[in-house]
Formats: structure tokens, sequence, C-alpha cells
């Protein structure tokens, strides 16, 4: 697509981690340190145990597995409460034994577990989109169930004129989204309930059993010659228009409407 050229788009931060268990022990120090510092700084310790505890929720990005996000995200507030006698604090409000719990629920809240979990799209994945699913300059783009907007970034190299529109049901990926990329259109919902009915291309990195149920939705939903794309997961029961593998391996499948349904 001729125009002009892609702006600058920086890479992912979270692909690079140190090895395990080194990212569970500096995320729960950043978190004392910040701690610390606010309380210096004057903080009330409510306010300074949630800044911390959050640090230890986004550094919980670095975790290869859920049981090591777990672990790092936990890791501070479950310390900060067993160390409540040891800092002369033993009637600390019984609530700070549940600030994990709330803090892992804030990232992943509990209808995402359903869908898909945080895992971005990484940054060249989506190079070779135009030439098999060419869109016009202005075209409107959405990432259904964007995270953190990696998807957006790599689709934004692909189609640097196209207008972006993100979804994200977390309420804190939201914010952190909207934060990064404040040239995308970041709302919070669900991309179930969303009308789809106004993109031509709807991007889709979510989990093999939501393929069926995002089929039947854009089927209903994307006007003719619209775009489903999914990253690493195949509509079975479509036959795509193009595909490719992209350079860390991943598949990545297009579908023009009209879809073609495959014969069973
Ligand atoms: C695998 S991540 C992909 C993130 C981003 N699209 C990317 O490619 O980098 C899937 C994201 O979809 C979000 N998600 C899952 N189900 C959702 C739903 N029903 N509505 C909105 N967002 C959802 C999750 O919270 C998660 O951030």
């Amino acid at each position: 697509m001729a125009g002009p050229a892609a702006p600058s788009v920086p890479s992912s931060r979270w692909r690079v981690a140190p090895p395990w268990p080194l990212p569970a022990l500096l995320s729960w120090g950043a978190s004392w340190a910040a701690l610390r510092l606010l309380l210096l700084r004057g903080w009330p310790m409510g306010g300074a145990l949630v800044v911390a505890a959050l640090i230890g929720v986004l550094l919980s990005l670095w975790g290869k597995s859920w049981w090591r996000k777990a672990v790092i995200a936990a890791g501070f507030p479950v310390s900060f409460a067993l160390s409540l006698p040891m800092l002369g604090l033993g009637d600390m409000p019984a609530w700070v034994w549940l600030l994990p719990l709330v803090l892992m629920l804030l990232v992943y809240p509990v209808n995402t577990w359903a869908d898909a979990p945080l895992f971005p799209t990484p940054a060249k994945a989506l190079r070779p989109l135009p030439g098999l699913a060419p869109l016009v300059p202005g075209a409107r783009v959405l990432d259904a169930g964007c995270g953190l907007g990696h998807g957006l970034l790599a689709l934004r190299q692909a189609y640097p004129q196209a207008q972006f529109y993100g979804l994200e049901w977390s309420a804190t990926l939201r914010w952190l989204c909207a934060l990064r990329l404040p040239w995308a259109h970041i709302r919070r919902g669900d991309i179930w309930l969303a009308d789809w009915s106004g993109y031509d291309l709807v991007y889709l990195f979510q989990r093999p059993e939501s393929m069926p149920r995002a089929v039947a939705k854009a089927a209903k939903e994307l006007r003719p010659g619209a775009w489903m794309v999914s990253l690493d997961f195949e509509a079975a029961q479509l036959v795509p228009t193009a595909s490719y593998t992209a350079s860390n391996g991943k598949m990545v499948w297009m579908y023009q409407t009209p879809f073609v349904f495959a014969r069973s």
C-alpha cells in the first residue's frame, strides 16, 4: 500500500526475561523498593501498598507460565503480610491477605480465562499481511482482545494508513494499552458483545476453542470484503483466503467475507 513511511514502533518489552527465578526475585525487590520509597515520600501505607503490589502484577508478565505469573504477582503482598509482626504493624487490616487475589483478577478477570490469557503478538509476525489481505487507506482495523497492544503495534507496521481500534476486557490492560498507544482507540469491553460490522479487518489472537464462535460472529456481522485474521489458530470450518508462517513459526490465517465454508 502506498503512503507515508510506517512510524517507528517500539519492540516488545516482555519477550526478554531473565532466567527463572530471577524475574520473581527482581519483581519482589522492585515492589519492596517502591513501598519504601513511597513511604519515605510521605505516602499513606494503603496507597503505597497498592502501587507496590501493582508493580508486581505488571512484572508478572515476565512469567512464562501461569504459576510463575502468580508467584511473581503474589510474592510481594504475601511477603508483606507475613512480615507484618516484624514491621510492628500487627494491626493491619485483614484485606491485605486478599491483595494478591484481587491484583491477579485485575489483570486476568475471571471471564477472560475462558478465552485467551495475555500472550503478545510477536513484533514482526504481521509484516506480510498487506500483500495478502490488502486494505484501503483509512480502513478500520480492530484488535479483538488487544491486551497491552502488541497486536496493534504489529498491525500498524503492516497498515500505516489504517485507523486502529482495540477492545480489551481487563480494565488494567485496557488502561495500559491506551497509555502505550495514544494513536489507537482503546475501549474496555467484551469482544463477543461488541459489534464488528464497522471494521474492515478484525484481528484475533485468542484460543482454538474461540474460533467457531468468532467465525459465527464474523459471518453474521462483517461487511462483504472485510477480513478476519487469526494468529496461530485456524478457523477449521472455513477455507482460508490466504495463510503464511510468520518468522517465529506461528501461522497467520486470513479469511475474507463472504466466507467459504469447508466441506465436512
Ligand atoms: C493472547 S492475548 C492477545 C493480546 C493482543 N491481541 C496481542 O496480540 O498482543 C488475548 C487478550 O484477549 C483478552 N480477552 C480475552 N477474552 C476477551 C473478551 N471476551 N473480551 C475482551 N478481551 C478479551 C485477554 O484479556 C488478553 O489480553
